[in-house]
């Protein structure tokens, strides 16, 4: 895959995984499309991007709103003419023990993790297929393939929906010229925790904060740093692998698990041609 003059979306690309991975395909030569709903957020990146002399177009967009995703869309194709890459990215944890989480907190979850994904391949599919091409890398998580903590129940149980959903598209829209990828990274320095729900009592709160902060926002070893992170997501999409598992700790331990990532990618590869 050569990233030269491509177009590429990026959902939640204002922070984090998402900034870094917008920078890191802006130095490829890959003109940039950044959505997200901080608008300050927005504008540093569409600055720092601006910088690499590539084009960039920011836009704010909700992917929990149906309407905003579509006009994403248009304006995309209005303005950089295409659209070969879609990151569907943009994400948000909520924290609880399942008896304190409300209908609205799932659906909060559900609404931008799982369902943000599929409003933008529902968004933007329609002008990969006429293209008949395009690259769409869905993020999902470690949390897709195992759950790490209870409290994290709703999280997992949308980043397992987008780890299936990117599997059924890799088979579906391969063959179409369309290439899928799912990130699955452990731990990465982002504003996550700051970003994320937390419910509970007022202690249970201040405890899932503290720990929350010293877990993803405070360097320390094991915690990648994104730029890192992104370096290796440009390398996996060169090599369009399907699961982009970017830290090895985690592939030991769903190895231990009984989950071979690596034959899992053969399986894939081998068999959606
Ligand atoms: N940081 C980690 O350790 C880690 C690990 C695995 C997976 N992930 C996933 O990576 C993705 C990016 O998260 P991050 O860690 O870079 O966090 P981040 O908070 O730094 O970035 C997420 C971005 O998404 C945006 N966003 C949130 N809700 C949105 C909405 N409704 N519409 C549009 N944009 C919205 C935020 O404004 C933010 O800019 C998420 O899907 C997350 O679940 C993160």
């Amino acid at each position: 895959m050569e990233f030269k003059d491509k177009v590429a979306v990026i959902t939640g690309g204002a922070s984090g995984i998402g900034r870094s991975v917008a920078m890191a395909l802006a130095k490829e030569g890959a003109d940039i499309v950044i959505a997200d709903m901080n608008d300050s957020r927005l504008e540093e990146a569409r600055q720092q991007i601006q910088d690499t002399g590539r084009r960039v177009l920011t836009v704010h967009c909700d992917v929990s709103n149906y309407a905003d995703v579509e006009k994403l869309a248009a304006q995309t194709i209005a303005t950089m003419g295409k659209a070969d890459i879609l990151m569907n990215n943009a994400g948000v944890v909520v924290r609880g023990w399942l008896e304190n989480l409300s209908m609205a907190d799932w659906e909060w979850a559900i609404g931008i993790n799982l369902l943000g994904v599929i409003r933008g391949v529902q968004a933007f599919l329609p002008y990969m297929l006429k293209q008949g091409s395009g690259y769409i890398i869905n993020t999902a998580s470690g949390a897709g393939f195992l759950i790490t903590d209870p409290k994290n129940i709703s999280y997992s149980t949308c980043k397992f929906g987008v780890v299936g959903l990117s599997e059924g598209l890799f088979a579906y829209l391969r063959p179409k010229g369309i290439m899928v990828s799912v990130l699955c990274p452990a731990e990465v320095r982002t504003n996550l925790i700051s970003n994320s729900r937390y419910v509970g009592t007022e202690d249970e709160i201040k405890e899932m904060r503290q720990m929350g902060k010293m877990a993803y926002e405070i360097p320390r070893e094991g915690l990648m740093e994104p730029d890192e992170l992104a370096q290796k997501v440009i390398e996996a999409m060169k090599q369009k692998r399907f699961i982009i598992s970017t830290h090895e700790q985690l592939k030991d331990i769903l190895m231990n698990q009984g989950l071979d990532i690596q034959k899992l990618e053969k399986h894939f590869q081998d068999t959606y041609k």
